[in-house]
């Protein structure tokens, strides 16, 4: 039951906390909608907020809230290690976070794989460059255009997204190849296999004009997820790294929206590719909300600091248990064929949806990713204002999508991966009533 109502005492108390955010959180640090709301409890993939509105969750707090929220087993996992103890640093054995390392590492398809936990997915970012670097003798790397890799200093530094990036300058020295995009770029409508060779002959040329030679590794996410849900052609990552392993360059997947079956189809997403990473990194739908994130790969490369290096809070008791219990949830209910069941009906449905809507140019994804690219009619120029919009008229109705993509004109629709097929029917009627709405108003103003 979805209720969408406000009393006047609660919307008072709602400014002031907004008030107070906008005076203590930085400016840059951005809320959704025109009166941002304040979720307060959930349970599996509805949410409610501070004035008892609900909604369905299509967006699961950033592809974070793997199984939902309130799921029982994990909130039991969860609370019975809180009462024994929360932390006690990687100097001492910790049970949860070896059991972890080994069920990542089986999981991970990289042999005689090695496992270190952070607590995000920057952090993440950041231990696998470092690896890579180390481990090559080299601060050079690749990345694509229209990344996102997080907000440490060296993720920042290979994010291929000017709304991202508050500086120019790092500690590596990144070359730039063209990501997978199809629909507009250098390989707009190229067919899969045409993309695959003309981006390995960028990466070729890319090397061979900007770097000294010696490069420790490219990192790519097997879908773009900030950048727009941006999916490249199936073997798009096994074209690039079959040039990398000329050179031995090595190779990151970041799946930190991709992986844990999300996608449906695969585990990982770089499944879908013939490629198998050096390293791989993780976070998000581990914890299912809990802080973690970690970098999984080949033991010479894990192991390739000689210095010391530890995470204070990585793998600690509380988010290991709960990592694990989201785990054990995921195989248990077989969440990754939901995804793929689950996803493949959404998206189709919103495809027949806005056929007939000029603002839509692309219904795209995989699994419980998927992305919906708005433009100005009739062209391929991004509209961001008209996303805004369906953001606002899809909360207005009852479910919460995300935006993306470098112009900032992706819906992004991305619930906990155990949605029912109900309430995936249920949202996608709400987000193509929204979509409707705004392409109404368009005409309308024409
Ligand atoms: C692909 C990818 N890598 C890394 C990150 C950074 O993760 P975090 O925000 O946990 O630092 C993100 C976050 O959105 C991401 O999407």
């Amino acid at each position: 039951m979805i209720r969408l109502s406000v009393d006047d005492q609660q919307m008072s108390e709602h400014c002031d906390l907004l008030e107070r955010h906008r005076r203590v959180m930085p400016t840059w640090l951005n809320l959704y909608y025109e009166d941002p709301i304040e979720l307060v409890s959930g349970k599996d993939c509805f949410v409610a907020d501070a004035e008892g509105n609900e909604y369905i969750d299509f967006f699961g707090g950033i592809l974070t809230t793997s199984i939902g929220y309130n799921v029982d087993e994990f909130v039991e996992a969860v609370r019975t290690q809180a009462g024994r103890m929360v932390h006690t640093s990687t100097l001492y054995l910790i049970r949860p976070m070896v059991e972890l390392a080994e069920r990542i590492a089986g999981l991970s398809g990289i042999p005689d794989a090695k496992v270190f936990f952070v607590s995000s997915g920057s952090e993440a970012v950041d231990t696998a460059l470092m690896m890579c670097c180390t481990a090559r003798r080299t601060n050079q790397v690749l990345a694509l255009r229209n990344s996102y890799h997080g907000r440490s200093f060296a993720a920042v530094g290979v994010t291929g997204n000017r709304s991202w990036s508050p500086v120019s300058f790092g500690p590596l020295s990144v070359s730039w190849i063209h990501n997978g995009d199809s629909l507009r770029g250098v390989f707009a409508g190229l067919s899969g296999e045409e993309l695959c060779h003309a981006a390995a002959d960028d990466l070729r040329e890319v090397m061979a004009t900007t770097t000294a030679g010696d490069i420790a590794c490219l990192i790519a996410e097997p879908i773009q997820g900030v950048g727009g849900f941006v999916v490249p052609p199936d073997g798009f990552l096994g074209a690039l790294q079959e040039v990398l392993a000329e050179r031995g360059i090595l190779y990151v997947s970041d799946e930190v929206q991709t992986g844990w079956g999300r996608t449906g189809e695969h585990f990982w997403g770089y499944q879908a590719h013939g490629v198998r990473p050096d390293l791989l990194v993780f976070a998000k739908g581990l914890g299912n909300g809990l802080a973690i994130g970690g970098v999984v790969g080949r033991a010479s490369i894990v192991d390739s600091f000689e210095s010391n290096s530890i995470s204070t809070f990585g793998g600690n008791p509380l988010a290991a248990t709960g990592a694990l219990a989201t785990l054990d949830y995921i195989a248990a209910h077989n969440l990754q064929a939901n995804a793929q069941a689950v996803g493949t009906r959404l998206r189709t449905q919103l495809a027949e949806g806005v056929a007939g809507l000029p603002m839509v140019a692309d219904v795209r994804g995989k699994g419980l990713m998927i992305g919906v690219e708005l433009v100005i009619p009739g062209t391929t120029r991004p509209d961001a204002g008209s996303a805004i919009a369906v953001l606002q008229a899809a909360r207005d109705t009852g479910v919460l999508v995300g935006r993306g993509g470098l112009y900032g004109n992706v819906l992004r629709i991305s619930p906990p991966m155990s949605v029912t097929p109900a309430v995936a029917d249920d949202g996608a009627r709400r987000v193509l009533s929204a979509l409707r709405k705004v392409s109404g108003k368009q005409e309308g103003s024409n």
